[in-house]
């Protein structure tokens, strides 16, 4: 197996950090980029640096804030410039709105499509022409289970996470003959700062309206470490595992991976077995069997 250059975006903490670190430990060069990386997140940096360098691993911290172009091709022209290639991306960074969908404004669903799905987006395109150029390219997308189904108070979540699966599906059938692959990461439930960082919605009028049902996302909030048995919580170590499972493929790879804690199963890979054939029947009876 060579070493691949990596590029992980919001690896400051979660799924991440996490794979940042296995990629590294497996011996690939690992440009683990987060934002604000002098100010708030100058601690996990240097964790991160140290971390790697005890254990004599090729991994490097680098500026990457999703939402800003600026940011986003500077960090891509670095890695270009230092490596002379980019094989993989992992498009991790997300933030989880859990919200009365309704009270969420157009100003901040704008703000959390800016980061799920346009920050994916950006950081695709910055990658996409030196990939095409190399003539291969790996693009690993972090969904969600909510990429498939949804559940109330999630749904601009889901909304941003359905566009990723729409994006990264049609990625797959449009870049194959350039040689790239797309794949999609469908985790479960796993604890991260997720639940912590999750933006609230602004129209408190909207919330007033909804009278106690306003409670209810706060209760979920509350809640959602609480639903773990505390003797055996959910490894996230699993998604790293996964993605870096998926970077060393040496058959094709499957579209999606669902990640699920040990012994949960809330029926995705179902779902994907089910569609797929629906799926592909669609892309033949549009003269595109040579995609599947
Ligand atoms: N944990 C789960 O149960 C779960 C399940 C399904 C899918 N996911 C998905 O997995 C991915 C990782 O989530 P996680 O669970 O590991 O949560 P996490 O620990 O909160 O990680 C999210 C990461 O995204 C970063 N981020 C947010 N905005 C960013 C921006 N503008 N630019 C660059 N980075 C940004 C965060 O950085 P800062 O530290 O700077 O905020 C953080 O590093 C997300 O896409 C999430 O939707 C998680």
């Amino acid at each position: 197996m060579s070493a691949k250059v990596v590029v992980v975006t919001g690896a400051s903490s979660g799924f991440g950090k996490l794979t940042a670190l296995e990629l590294a430990r497996r011996g690939h060069s690992v440009i683990a980029t987060m934002r604000d990386v002098v100010g708030r997140n100058s601690a996990v940096r240097n964790e991160l640096i140290e971390a790697a360098k005890a254990e004599g691993n090729p991994l490097q911290v680098l500026e990457m804030d999703v939402v800003s172009d600026d940011s986003v091709e500077a960090a891509i022209a670095r890695v270009i410039a230092q490596h002379g290639r980019i094989d993989v991306l992992v498009n991790n960074a997300g933030l989880m709105p859990i919200g009365v969908t309704e009270a969420y404004t157009i100003a901040d669903v704008e703000r959390l499509f800016a980061v799920n799905v346009f920050g994916a987006v950006r950081a695709d395109r910055a990658v996409l022409p030196h990939m095409r150029a190399a003539g291969s390219g790996l693009i690993v997308q972090v969904t969600s289970l909510m990429g498939r189904f949804v559940i109330p108070f999630f749904g601009v979540y889901a909304a941003t996470k359905f566009a990723l699966e729409a994006l990264a599906e049609t990625y797959r059938y449009e870049l194959s003959g350039f040689g790239i692959d797309s794949v999609i990461v469908e985790p479960g439930p796993f604890p991260s700062n997720l639940i912590s960082s999750s933006p609230e919605p602004s129209d408190t009028d909207v919330l007033t309206a909804y009278g106690a049902v306003a409670s209810i996302p706060g209760q979920i909030k509350d809640n959602a470490d609480k639903s773990y048995d505390p003797a055996h919580p959910p490894r996230p170590q699993l998604v790293a595992d996964a993605i870096a499972g998926l970077v060393e493929a040496t058959e094709r790879r499957p579209l999606r991976t669902v990640v699920m804690p040990e012994g949960v199963d809330f029926g995705v890979a179902r779902i994907n077995e089910a569609v797929a054939p629906i799926q592909n029947d669609m892309l033949r009876a549009m003269g595109m069997a040579h995609v599947i």
